[in-house]
């Protein structure tokens, strides 16, 4: 008989007992519901709600349900619907019906949400130190290549040249945001949402704090209706993850182009590529594009579950469950990818003479002969005029700006002198790019520096387990 069957006439429908249950999926959370239970219990008996004896007997059988599960040898069947009602029928075999006591002051709504609330931060804690080496090993690979010049793109055309360190680092940077929305997901999940009961509180003599201190919340809900039915928590972390997973695309997008015949920027490793069925000349990046892939199902969990939770009353409905899926889908994809990216950064190889080549065939210090005439009085907008008609001249006689003799730029405008060859040079164009957070060497130096700071600072909080 099932624990709630108590006013029923009839058993649920075969076809609805698979349906209604999500011991399928949420078997994920019976270290949580454990860990849950073990304190409420340790609880009620510092409340006298239950004696030493009972508390001592309940805690010793949910130790050994731990262990059965961990070694596998728990057995579980959708009748008994989730995880809550399999650990809870477990302890009444177990322990017989003393085991019911467990329930004292506790719905499933209450219990599902603490669950979900360990689970979360728990996951978030693996994420932040994922984040960490990921960056770590973007600022050790910019670091071993700061030397290299490469076109900066927009549009995908060339741009002005840029160091490759530069552009590694704005990946660290947008992963260090990731960290900062992932800590506050964390602030957001650590309050102790048990005592709400099923929704409107309970009437033993609970005491809230001691589970909130026995399971490191710092805060408890202040209503309980909220605290049943609150999933931000879950939306934040779905969101904080879509944004990261977005962060790996663009990043895979770019490695994936760079491998390329036509950029030949640089080569994956054998051990991040695979071959083709048909063509034994193919060497393809899935690793990255697997990454780039996966970032539409996280962007999917976030839009599934707004929408389930967008129409619903308080407090707790089942559509809640829904939460569930998504988010360990989310949890499994993003720190996979998040691993798999750390992995195969070091792994690659730069060819530096095809992207110094790919700056000396452009026009990208075009740029830099406008600002060379604004610097001796033309207005920026005329200068832009005259480096076009010059860029302009230079196609019709295919040449490359490099190869313009000081009579020929002289023809477009008296105020080139001599030392005008030099701003030519795609060096010359990077090392003058010196305001804050620019691409000249020095600027990159101590981009580096500052990063790394933030970094080691990062890893010295102790994150809640
Ligand atoms: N399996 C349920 C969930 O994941 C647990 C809470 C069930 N509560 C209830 N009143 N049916 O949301």
């Amino acid at each position: 008989m099932k624990l709630w069957a108590g006013r029923f006439r009839k058993p649920t429908a075969a076809d609805t007992e698979e349906f209604n249950a999500s011991i399928q999926f949420d078997y994920r959370l019976w270290r949580e519901d454990i860990d849950g239970s073990l304190a409420h219990v340790n609880m009620l008996a510092a409340a006298g709600i239950l004696s030493e004896t009972e508390a001592n007997k309940i805690t010793g059988g949910l130790n050994e349900i731990g262990a059965e599960i961990e070694q596998g040898q728990f057995k579980f069947s959708s009748d008994r619907e989730d995880i809550h009602m399999h650990i809870e029928q477990r302890l009444i075999e177990k322990i017989g019906p003393l085991g019911g006591k467990v329930h004292i002051a506790r719905s499933r709504n209450d219990q599902v949400a603490l669950d979900t609330h360990l689970y979360v931060r728990r996951q978030t804690g693996k994420v932040l130190g994922q984040i960490t080496t990921l960056q770590h090993t973007l600022i050790c690979f910019a670091e071993t290549h700061l030397d290299i010049i490469m076109p900066g793109y927009t549009h995908l055309q060339h741009a002005q040249p840029i160091l490759l360190a530069h552009h590694l680092l704005a990946y660290v940077h947008m992963l260090q945001r990731d960290r900062q929305r992932f800590m506050g997901c964390l602030e957001r999940a650590d309050m102790m949402p048990l005592g709400a009961g099923a929704l409107a509180g309970t009437s033993f003599p609970i005491d809230q704090q001691l589970v909130a201190d026995k399971l490191g919340f710092s805060r408890l809900y202040e209503n309980s209706l909220d605290a049943v039915s609150d999933r931000d928590y879950i939306l934040e972390f779905l969101a904080a993850a879509a944004i990261c997973m977005v962060h790996l695309s663009r990043l895979a997008e770019e490695l994936i182009l760079w491998s390329s015949q036509e950029f030949g920027f640089i080569e994956l490793d054998d051990a991040y590529s695979t071959g083709s069925s048909i063509m034994p000349q193919k060497k393809n990046p899935d690793i990255l594009e697997l990454i780039r892939g996966k970032t539409g199902r996280v962007a999917g969990h976030l839009v599934a579950l707004l929408v389930t939770m967008k129409g619903l009353p308080l407090a707790y409905n089942k559509d809640m469950q829904e939460d569930k899926e998504g988010l360990f889908d989310t949890v499994d994809t993003l720190t996979a990818c998040l691993a798999i990216m750390a992995a195969m950064i070091p792994t690659i190889k730069v060819n530096r003479s095809r992207m110094r080549q790919a700056v000396s065939g452009d026009f990208s210090t075009a740029t830099d002969l406008a600002d060379y005439l604004a610097r001796r009085g033309l207005p920026f907008r005329q200068a832009h005029v005259v480096i076009g008609k010059l860029v302009q001249f230079c196609l019709d006689q295919n040449k490359v700006l490099e190869e313009l003799s000081l009579e020929e730029l002289q023809r477009v405008s008296p105020l080139f002198k001599p030392d005008v060859l030099e701003f030519l040079r795609p060096e010359a164009a990077v090392a003058a790019r010196t305001s804050y957070g620019g691409t000249a060497p020095e600027q990159v130096r101590q981009q580096l520096a500052r990063l790394k700071k933030t970094i080691a600072l990062d890893r010295k909080p102790s994150q809640p387990q």
